[in-house]
Parts: structure tokens; sequence; C-alpha cells
């Protein structure tokens, strides 16, 4: 594990996108896994930026994002496909055909979910995995639970989390009851996993995470067995450390 301290959000987000432009840089067929909510925006930012200052090329990469809620379609602007084009794929070259995000709606769960693992699989795995981490200790939608899954799944998401995201809906009642994510085995297959957290409400989710007992309780403590964990917090986020 190999723990970055920043001091403030920006400097966070400039590091991580200075860790997957690097990744770019010398693989340009990288294969990265990315994640939504308010933490990578601040590094999709500074990678549009430094795909204008031509330090970045992203026309050969391709992703798989972490997850989606069940029910919105892709223009539902709370939808992770919309955040993804708004804040990342509409403002570089990436070709469309190499973009793979879970769908939000769909029949045949099983299917579609073994559908994305094996084609995470043909595209030779994921090169560099990003993180964000819920207050629970989550990672994508893997919930706290007895049990985790291993690949991607649809899953409930908790009281906690829906209330976490509410923020982001008009009301409560609007935040989707279900997800689609990768699972643990998704995730802990990737050769580099890059987590990235600020703020104080993440806190002690990242001592669970670096410090506490290996728990399904916390789905990120995991990564402490990840041979490869690269962690990105602001001071706030690694008070508790
Ligand atoms: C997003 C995801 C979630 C978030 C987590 C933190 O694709 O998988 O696990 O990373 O909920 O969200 P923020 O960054 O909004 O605090």
């Amino acid at each position: 594990m190999r723990i970055h301290q920043v001091n403030d959000y920006r400097e966070m987000s400039q590091k991580a996108a200075s860790i997957v432009s690097s990744q770019v840089i010398l693989k340009k067929t990288s294969v990265l896994g990315l994640a939504t909510g308010s933490t990578p925006e601040g590094m999709y930012h500074r990678l549009i930026e430094m795909y204008h200052e031509g330090i970045a090329d992203f026309s050969q990469i391709t992703t798989f994002n972490l997850d989606e809620y069940l029910g919105l379609s892709p223009q539902h602007p709370q939808s992770y496909h919309y955040y993804m084009n708004q804040h990342f794929f509409e403002h570089i070259d990436i070709p469309a055909t190499n973009i793979n995000i879970p769908p939000g709606k769909i029949e045949n769960s099983e299917n579609v979910c073994r559908e994305y693992d094996k084609r995470i699989a043909a595209s030779g795995g994921i090169d560099l995995q990003v993180l964000g981490i819920g207050v629970n200790g989550h990672i994508g939608f893997n919930e706290p639970d007895q049990y985790l899954n291993v690949g991607t799944h649809v899953v409930d998401l908790t009281e906690e989390t829906i209330e976490t995201n509410s923020r982001f809906f008009t009301s409560r009642e609007e935040v989707p009851r279900q997800a689609i994510t990768k699972g643990m085995g998704s995730i802990m297959q990737a050769r580099r996993v890059l987590l990235l957290a600020s703020g104080k409400s993440k806190a002690q989710a990242i001592r669970d995470t670096v410090n506490g007992k290996v728990t399904t309780r916390v789905p990120a403590s995991f990564l402490q067995l990840h041979p490869q964990f690269i962690l990105v917090l602001d001071k706030e986020a690694a008070s508790l450390l």
C-alpha cells in the first residue's frame, strides 16, 4: 500500500490525474476502471486540461465504469452515463466504442452482469482502477454486508447510501433503490488500484480501510490485500491515520 497525503481537494485531484495520465502515457491502450461521484470530478477536470495541453492522449484507451443506478436512462442527469459524458468523455478523444458503463435499464440482470465481466476479461483486464469510497467503506456499490459478491451484480442500496446520495437528487424518494456494480473480485483483479478521498466525512472509512481488520463490514478493507494499492488522501481524509 502506498499513501500519498496532500493538502486539499485540488492537490488530490492533481496527484490523481498525474497517476492516471502516466498510466496512459506509458501504455496508450490502457484499460481504465473509472468511478463517478464528487471525489473524482477534479481529477477528470485536470485530465481534460492535460488532453488540451497535449500531455495525455485518450484515443486508444478502453474504460469500464464501476457502476450505474438501476432504472435510470443514460440521459437522466443523475445517471452515471450522463455524469461520465459531462465530466470526461465528451471533452476527450476516446472512441465511443471503447466506453463501457453498466446499463441502468436491464431485463435479464444475470446475463447483463456476466456479459460485463466477460467484456472486462476480453479487454485484457483493468490496468488501473480508480475508486472513491463511501462514508460506510463501500467501493463501487459493494455495501457493508455479511457476504460480498465477486463479480458484477445487482445490489440493494443501504439506507445510509440512499441518504448520502440524495444530495444529488431533488428528493430522497427519487434516489433509485438498486444499482448494478462491479464486484469485489472485478476490483481486486485490477493490476493497480487508486483510491481517492477528500474531507473529514471520509476519515473514519479511511482509517478502517488502512488500519482496520479485513472485513466484509468495510468492503474497502480488502484493498489491504492488493499488491498495488495507492491512496491519495487530503489532510482531512487522512486525519485519523
Ligand atoms: C461511484 C461509486 C461510489 C463512490 C462513493 C463516494 O462510481 O462507485 O462508490 O465512489 O460513493 O462518492 P463521493 O465521491 O460522491 O463521495
